[in-house]
C-alpha cells in the first residue's frame, strides 16, 4: 500500500547490488511512495545487469560512484541535481565492506591495511558524501540522510570483527555531522541499526546463518526483514519525522532490549 509519503521528493540511493540488498528494497518502496531518485554504486562492485533492472522498474538513472573517491561523489551530487531537476531531499548510505571479514581474519590479528580500507569504504564514505553535499549545498532544508548500521557498534559480536569498530565510527560521524548540518541547513542525519539480514554483505560473515536464527529467537517480533527496514527508512525520509536527527535507531524486532527469550531458554534447558 502506498501513502505518497515521498511525493515530489528527490533522492540518491547507494548500495543496491542485487534484489536482496536492503537498498534495493528502499528503492522499490521510495518509487511506490512517489519519489524520483538516482541509483549509485561503485563501478567495480556494480552488477550492471542487476542494477539496470531496478533502474528500469523505478524509472531511475544510474550514476556510478566509488564512495571513497571525493571527485566521484562530487560528480554524483552535481549530476543527480541535474537529472532530478533540483536539490536532493533524501540520501540512503547503504555501503559496507570489510576485507578482514571477507578473508576470515580474526579480530585480534587484523590486517591494518584492510582495516583502513574498511573504514574508508564503510565510514569515511558517509563523511565524504556529507562534506561534498554541504559544500555544493546540494541537500534541501529538512532533507534527510539515513545510513545503515549494526548493533555491534554497542555490544560485542566476535564474528563482526573490525566492522564493529567501523560502525561505531559511522554512528559517531552521524552525530557529529548531524550537529553541523542541522545547525547550518536543517539537514537531518540518522543511522538505522538493522537486524541481521540475508544479503551479500550479511551472508559474507562467518557463522551468519546461526546468528541469524539466534537473533530471530531472541527478538519478540523476530528479525526485521529488508522490506520492513525499507519501510522504516521511508518514514525517516518523509516529512513525518522532521525533528529526528543525530539518532541511532534500532530496527530489530526488539532484539536490542531483550536479555533472553523463553524460546532460547527452553532450547538451552533441553541440552
Ligand atoms: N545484512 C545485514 O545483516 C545488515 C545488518 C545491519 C546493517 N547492514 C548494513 O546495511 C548496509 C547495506 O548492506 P546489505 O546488507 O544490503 O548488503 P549488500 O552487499 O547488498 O550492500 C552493500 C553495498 O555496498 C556497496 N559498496 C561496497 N564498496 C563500495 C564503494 N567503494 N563505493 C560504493 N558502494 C560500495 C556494494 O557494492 C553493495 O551494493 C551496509 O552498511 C551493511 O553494513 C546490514
Amino acid at each position: 500500500m502506498s501513502y505518497n509519503l515521498l511525493k515530489g521528493k528527490r533522492g540518491i540511493i547507494t548500495g543496491a547490488l542485487d534484489e536482496n540488498s536492503i537498498a534495493w528494497k528502499v528503492a522499490e518502496k521510495a518509487h511506490e511512495e512517489g519519489a524520483t531518485f538516482v541509483l549509485t554504486n561503485a563501478p567495480i562492485a556494480m552488477r550492471m545487469g542487476e542494477i539496470k533492472k531496478l533502474a528500469e522498474k523505478t524509472n531511475s538513472e544510474i550514476i556510478p560512484a566509488d564512495a571513497t573517491i571525493v571527485e566521484e561523489l562530487t560528480n554524483l551530487f552535481i549530476k543527480s541535481q541535474e537529472v532530478l531537476g533540483g536539490k536532493i531531499d533524501f540520501v540512503l548510505h547503504s555501503i559496507g565492506m570489510s576485507v578482514n571479514i571477507r578473508k576470515n581474519i580474526p579480530y585480534t590479528e587484523l590486517n591494518y591495511d584492510y582495516f583502513i580500507k574498511g573504514i574508508d569504504v564503510s565510514a569515511f564514505s558517509l563523511h565524504k558524501m556529507l562534506s561534498v553535499a554541504k559544500k555544493l549545498d546540494a541537500i534541501s532544508e529538512w532533507g534527510s540522510v539515513v545510513a545503515l548500521t549494526y548493533m555491534a557498534a554497542q555490544r560485542t559480536y566476535p564474528f563482526y570483527t573490525d566492522m564493529a569498530d567501523i560502525k561505531a565510527m559511522l554512528e559517531s560521524i552521524t552525530r557529529s555531522f548531524g550537529y553541523h548540518y542541522g545547525l547550518d541547513k536543517k539537514v537531518r542525519i540518522n543511522t538505522v541499526s538493522q537486524s541481521p539480514t540475508k544479503t551479500t554483505a550479511g551472508s559474507g560473515i562467518k557463522g551468519f546463518g546461526d546468528f541469524y536464527d539466534y537473533a530471530d529467537k531472541i527478538a519478540p517480533l523476530g528479525n526485521a526483514s529488508a522490506e520492513a527496514c525499507a519501510d522504516y527508512c521511508i518514514t525517516l525520509f518523509s516529512d513525518l519525522t522532521k525533528m529526528v536527527t543525530m539518532q541511532n535507531l534500532y530496527h530489530d524486532g526488539g532484539y536490542s532490549t531483550t536479555g533472553i527469550s523463553s524460546i532460547v531458554m527452553e532450547q538451552l534447558g533441553k541440552s
